[in-house]
């Protein structure tokens, strides 16, 4: 049940003649200060204005018509027109009753669900996995969660990166520098050290080539004492001579070409290439999944770029057969009001693009699912990449799908710079993920030293991972944030551990009253909301259902996560203030215990929803 839902049905009944009724329920909203209310219909000033009536006046008709029984009685008209929805302390505590025998906690399904497609996680395989890769997958997950949990047929699609030119890298290192008993031994290690020589190799084209183009062009306007004079302001801290920043150049163009080269020649089906590309892969994929199974992460659809490369051919010739795509300069491009720059789908040799991939994973998904929307969990900086590919699949005949790039932003380190180890490499995920267990032991072997050692253990790891997710699930995904393991494992503020604490806080609490859940439910008792602490976590409690929809329609997680930190906070004031087991009579008690579970389950349907565990005790 949905309380939001409910009033806002009861004020467009009441809505005022010659208005749109669902514009003028939609300005309720919950109140920001309880001096208000509960709820508030803000949409009376506006309507007055409208229709040239005063405001209060108007207000007080509304008050007056309209029908907010059971819930609550007739609005108070506050303000230059507010109208304040105080809802009836018997009514809430008839719908906790309610609650109490509800395994979803109120959370209905919606009327009509769709088919959402969730492109997340999505790394580049062969690659090591790094922190960055953690956002799409976290995020993801938790929307899917909550997209399901409100009925909808999610699809979880793992988009993998495997099919791009870090395997032309892999295959390079692979020709020139491989070491057979170290990939015996740890394949996947041994791939990663392959890509990461290639790409250091090839960096100094990236780095060095721009400024050396830029002397070069000045000798060629004769300019040869300004173009000395440039390479020593450019050059100077390089240390290296104008030979050798020539030849580290060239060295590095060449290795950038072979590379290209080899990646070339696998997609051409090269058979030396194809066959080490399909001795990778189950390395890859293995190493990917141990994280995804850590992190409690499952995908129905995990098909990459090589899956896609046999239909692109056909894309790119359809598109040019409905006069979508043009030849421009030898390749084959897409102009879009998107971006300025047009999409090129293939280039001048003949290769295919990360677009081309894009659109053909559109197609398959659309005829394999006949999906309704279709959602990209992708860093921010890929913007303009989806503003393009969803604008040509609009084109192309997919304008009744919803397409949206879910973008977030960057991880930070402490200097607020892209988060990086102190050895200079981007952090790795699995070895980010055995610290924050680390300092989650710490936090759990300083409060919990009472608890077996194995027990412990188990606590770190929920407590660790969860510490993690949390932390990046309670910022708008879109801001960057800073990555700081000692506030993400605090067992006080807005962290997962504060929240996993308040849940074996509310079953501790039946262990010492030598009762359980499960009796409590059974029993029903009925509830009492005497005590303005016990009144705010009951209405919190009721309000699950409602804060998912907004973190659903808006896509964001964050969303849930604010209403479970100032669900525990509500909770924590309630348990200073209200004796439980010490009530004041055996109904109070049981009444109290009631609010206790229901606490407990919503925490913990609440953090299941953002994919974190909770433990019985810490
Ligand atoms: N592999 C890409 C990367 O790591 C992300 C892919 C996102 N999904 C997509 N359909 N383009 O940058």
């Amino acid at each position: 049940m949905n309380i939001l839902n409910r009033l806002r049905r009861a004020f467009a009944d009441a809505a005022p003649e010659g208005l749109s009724a669902d514009a003028f329920s939609q300005a309720v909203r919950p109140s920001t200060d309880p001096r208000f209310g509960d709820y508030q219909a803000n949409g009376c000033m506006a309507a007055a204005k409208a229709l040239g009536r005063n405001p209060r006046e108007l207000a007080a008709e509304v008050a007056s018509r309209v029908d907010l029984s059971p819930m609550a009685g007739p609005p108070e008209v506050a303000g230059p027109g507010f109208l304040n929805v105080r809802l009836i302390e018997d009514w809430i505590a008839a719908a906790l009753g309610d609650l109490l025998a509800d395994d979803r906690l109120g959370v209905e399904p919606v009327d009509d669900p769709e088919t959402i497609i969730i492109d997340y996680s999505s790394p580049n395989v062969a690659k090591p996995m790094h922190v960055g890769h953690i956002r799409s997958t976290v995020i993801g997950e938790s929307l899917s969660r909550i997209l399901a949990a409100q009925g909808h047929k999610v699809i979880r699609d793992n988009h993998l990166g495997d099919w791009g030119l870090q395997f032309g890298q892999i295959l390079w290192g692979w020709k020139h520098h491989l070491d057979r008993d170290a990939f015996e031994r740890d394949p996947v290690g041994e791939l990663a050290r392959l890509y990461r020589l290639a790409a250091a190799k090839m960096k100094p084209a990236e780095d060095l080539g721009p400024r050396l183009a830029k002397v070069q062009a000045l000798e060629s306007q004769g300019k040869p004492d300004e173009a000395a004079a440039l390479f020593a302001r450019l050059f100077g801290d390089s240390g290296l001579s104008r030979p050798q920043a020539e030849a580290a150049v060239a060295e590095a163009l060449a290795v950038a070409e072979a590379a290209r080269e080899e990646t070339a020649k696998l997609h051409a089906g090269d058979p030396e290439n194809r066959k080490l590309w399909e001795r990778f892969m189950p390395h890859c994929l293995e190493a990917l999944e141990g994280i995804y199974q850590r992190l409690g992460v499952k995908f129905d659809v995990q098909l990459g770029e090589s899956f896609y490369d046999a239909m692109l051919p056909e894309v790119v010739a359809d598109l040019k057969a409905k006069g979508i795509a043009q030849t421009s300069a030898g390749a084959t491009v897409v102009f879009t009001e998107a971006t300025s720059a047009p999409m090129i789908v293939q280039k001048r040799d003949g290769a295919f693009t990360y677009a081309t991939s894009d659109l053909a994973k559109i197609k398959y998904c659309e005829e394999e699912f006949d999906a309704d929307r279709l959602l990209y969990v992708v860093d921010s900086r890929q913007a303009d990449h989806f503003k393009q590919v969803f604008d040509v699949a609009r084109s192309w005949g997919y304008s009744s799908v919803d397409f949206e790039h879910v973008a977030f932003g960057t991880i930070l380190g402490r200097d607020r710079k892209p988060f990086k180890t102190r050895s200079g490499d981007v952090v790795g995920l699995e070895s980010l993920l055995d610290e924050a267990v680390a300092k989650a032991r710490e936090v759990v072997d300083e409060n919990s030293a009472h608890l077996p050692e194995q027990e412990r253990a188990r606590i770190a790891e929920v407590v660790g991972i969860g510490a993690v997710k949390y932390a990046d699930l309670s910022q708008n995904r879109l801001s960057d944030y800073v990555f700081d393991l000692d506030k993400m494992v605090a067992m006080n503020g807005n962290t997962a551990t504060y929240l996993q604490y308040a849940y074996a806080r509310t079953r501790s609490i039946f262990r010492k009253g030598e009762t359980t859940p499960e009796a409590i439910r059974r029993a029903r008792p009925p509830i009492f909301i005497t005590h303005p602490a016990e009144r705010a976590l009951g209405l919190a409690l009721l309000r699950l259902p409602e804060t998912l929809d907004v973190a659903a329609a808006e896509l964001k997680p964050n969303v849930l996560t604010d209403y479970l930190f100032g669900l525990a906070n509500l909770f924590s004031s309630f348990f200073e203030e209200c004796p439980v087991l010490k009530a004041e009579s055996p109904e109070r008690r049981d009444s109290r215990l009631a609010l206790c579970d229901l606490t407990g389950r919503t925490l913990a349907f609440g953090l299941d929803l953002l994919g974190i565990e909770v433990v019985e005790r810490m």
